[in-house]
């Protein structure tokens, strides 16, 4: 897939998909019809932009499709409304597309749905590159590390991260707990 990196929280993107997904899930059930996910990067123009009220620039764009029931044209302007569901009680609150769209207006992004009723639906979901990430090259490495000499006490009771510390210059000191915590059992020592 040849798009540009963005910066977002993976938590929130996971939270875009599943809800847009579960949406193309309920709106195919019935038919058993096709669900497509895409990616592509994507321009927005300037007289485009101000008509959405977001930046022109590359965006990410995300799609999700459905060959299901569709958005009648009556009710499409409310998806995005808190609570407004038309799923019966236990299948939908009404939440998932507000949340999607507070999710992507706070990353300057915007949402876009297309919908015929019997046909199915397209959203789109734009989140803007990060413009430089892509041409900037990894800072050099090389050179001296900087170095301290100050020690370090590490505890574990794993046999071979003791033994990976001693490889790297690290002293073994062990000391042989007998007992429980709860009785608070006396240990023994050796150097
Ligand atoms: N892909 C789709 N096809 C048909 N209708 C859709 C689609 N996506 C959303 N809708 C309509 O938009 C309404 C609102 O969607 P939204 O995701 O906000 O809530 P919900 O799915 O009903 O409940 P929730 O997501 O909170 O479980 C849905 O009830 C449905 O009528
Ligand atoms: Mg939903």
């Amino acid at each position: 897939m040849n798009c540009g990196m963005i910066f977002a929280d993976p938590t929130q993107i996971h939270q875009i998909m599943m809800n847009l997904i579960t949406n193309a899930y309920h709106a195919v059930e019935q038919t058993g019809a096709t669900i497509h996910v895409g990616l592509k990067e994507s321009a927005i123009e300037e007289d485009d932009a101000i008509e959405n009220s977001i930046k022109s620039g590359r965006y990410a764009c995300i799609t999700v499709t459905d060959t299901g029931v569709g958005i009648d044209p009556s009710m499409i302007d409310r998806i995005f409304t808190p609570y407004f569901t038309t799923k019966e009680h236990g299948k939908g609150t009404g939440i998932g597309l507000s949340v999607v769209h507070g999710i992507v207006k706070e990353y300057g992004g915007d949402i876009r749905v297309v919908s015929e009723v019997g046909k199915g639906t397209i959203f789109y979901i734009y989140l803007p590159l990060l413009e430089d990430v892509k041409d900037k090259k990894p800072a050099a490495v090389g050179g001296k590390h900087p170095k301290g000499c100050e020690r370090i006490l590490l505890i574990d009771d794993e046999e071979s991260i003791v033994l990976m510390l001693q490889g790297d210059g690290g002293q073994r000191l062990s000391h042989e707990a007998r007992g429980n915590s709860r009785s608070g059992g006396k240990g023994q020592k050796s150097a």
